[in-house]
């Protein structure tokens, strides 16, 4: 299960009546969350990369991107001539993809400068972006994007093997050192990269390498993504082919190696269940804000552009997903909401304990036991599978590893069973079973990784 998705919008399910965000505001007035994050989705890409089957379209230089950037102005405006004062107050913004970076600078620029002129965010709160290392070549972009107040850049790296890169699709290692000399000449100080564990051949060893020569040069976070493999996928195809797929999932439990390596040393901090870095410090807030803030009401969500989703207070809604299907809808009425629904209590503190296992923590005093099953959470600390003091329950650092399958035991009976008919029904219609998102590999060219053997 995919954690921002929760609780989830099934175009199946829930493609009734879309009220706006305005009459939710109206009917409840109950405003609870003390400040929002914004985040952008950019789904553009210079090329794919074989295993990944998020929405994403390749970019072109042909007027699309600009033709976006105004339509996710005109989502801003429509927000921000809606929402109450307090979610006015941005604690953080985070472009994602995709890659932003295929952007030109100046487009970027006015996005940010449209935020900026309708949202109330500080000189010093977060303005974080995603992108591709194939865009981190030029120096002088970088410096263009900190002279935009740019003071987070994110981008993946997933492995250092040379071989299983260029499978991949992956660019040539010397462009990560490159892409990290730039970034530091730029002034961004704050750099996070992302590695993926489970790729055919490769040992938690490999892992350990990678995020150590991260660290050694200069990375402020290291997040460790499990490969995930949809079913449908051209990848799943050639792994079924190859007759990979049942060593491909009983390898993945090697990998808790890793974890336990990193709760041996006492340099590396787990900011996140799935974010490790040198210094002890907060997930960055829009992360933390997409997962809830590890309260129920930590913080609203704010989605703009396609496949985008948003959480405010009981409100939960998401953005087409195809990215002229959104286009059209923000030039019909100004914001690209699909799907939406209201969220009772309920579903809410489920949401909160379902996210718990990121944070790798939950506070005592934030649960409400008239919604979470305290036998639950005993017969956890019981199997010596989460632990408790006064204050909060918590994870040990090598369960950080299993945070999904602890996840699972807080979903709810109904979420259960519509998250059944939301994985029949996109499989089905050859739609990525976790998100939705279309499965788009199996119409491109060129995207089969080489077979495995
Ligand atoms: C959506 S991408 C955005 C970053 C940027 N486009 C890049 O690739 O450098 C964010 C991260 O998702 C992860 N990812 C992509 N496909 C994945 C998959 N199939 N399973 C697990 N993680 C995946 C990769 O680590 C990637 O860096
Ligand atoms: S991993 Fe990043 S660069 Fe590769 S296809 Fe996915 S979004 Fe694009």
């Amino acid at each position: 299960m995919e954690h921002f998705e929760y609780p989830q919008l099934d175009k199946f399910q829930n493609a009734s009546y879309i009220q706006p965000i305005e009459e939710f505001f109206k009917t409840d007035p109950q405003l609870l969350s003390p400040s929002s994050a914004l985040y952008v989705h950019i789904p553009f890409c210079p090329r794919f990369c074989a295993f990944c089957n998020f929405y994403k379209v390749i970019y072109k230089n042909d007027g699309t991107a600009n033709d976006y950037v105004d339509c996710l102005c005109r989502e801003v405006d429509y927000y921000a001539d809606r929402l109450p004062d307090n979610y006015l107050n941005l604690e953080g913004i985070h472009l994602g993809g995709g890659s932003p970076s295929c952007l030109d600078s100046a487009l970027i620029k006015q996005l940010v400068d449209k935020i900026r002129s309708r949202f109330n965010l500080g000189s010093d709160h977060l303005i974080s972006m995603e992108c591709h290392v194939d865009n981190l070549q030029d120096a002088d972009y970088i410096k263009r994007l900190a002279d935009i107040g740019i003071n987070r850049l994110s981008f993946g790296v997933q492995t250092f093997i040379p071989e299983t890169r260029k499978r991949y699709g992956l660019s040539e290692i010397d462009r990560v050192y490159r892409a990290i000399e730039n970034i530091k000449q730029s002034g961004i100080k704050n750099f996070n990269t992302d590695l993926m564990y489970n790729f055919p051949g490769q040992t938690p060893k490999d892992v350990i390498h990678d995020f150590e020569e991260l660290f050694c040069l200069g990375a402020n976070c290291v997040e460790l993504n499990a490969m995930g493999i949809m079913p449908n996928s051209n990848i799943y195809r050639q792994m079924q082919n190859d007759n990979m797929l049942l060593e491909f999932q009983s390898n993945i439990d090697t990998f808790i190696e890793m974890y336990e390596y990193i709760e041996s040393r006492d340099d590396i901090h787990l900011v996140m269940a799935n974010t490790i870095s040198k210094t002890p410090q907060p997930p960055n807030v829009c992360n933390s804000f997409q997962l809830g803030g590890n309260k129920v009401n930590g913080g609203a969500i704010l989605g703009i552009g396609a496949s985008s989703r948003g959480f405010v207070d009981g409100y939960v809604y998401k953005n087409y997903v195809n990215i002229h299907e959104y286009m059209d809808k923000v030039k019909a009425a100004n914001n690209g909401v699909a799907l939406q629904r209201t969220v009772d209590m309920a579903e809410r503190y489920a949401r909160m304990m379902v996210m718990f296992p990121m944070f790798r923590h939950v506070m005592k005093k934030d649960i409400d036991f008239n919604y979470t099953q305290k036998g639950m959470l005993d017969k956890l600390v019981e199997q010596g599978l989460i632990y408790e003091d006064d204050e909060k329950y918590y994870l040990g650092k090598a369960m950080s590893f299993y945070s999904g399958n602890l996840s699972l035991n807080f979903v709810t009976r109904t979420q259960k069973d519509k998250m059944m008919m939301y994985m029949y029904n996109s499989m089905r219609n050859n739609l990525n079973a976790y998100n939705q998102d279309d499965m788009q590999m199996s119409k491109q060219a060129g995207l089969r990784p080489a077979p495995f053997r």
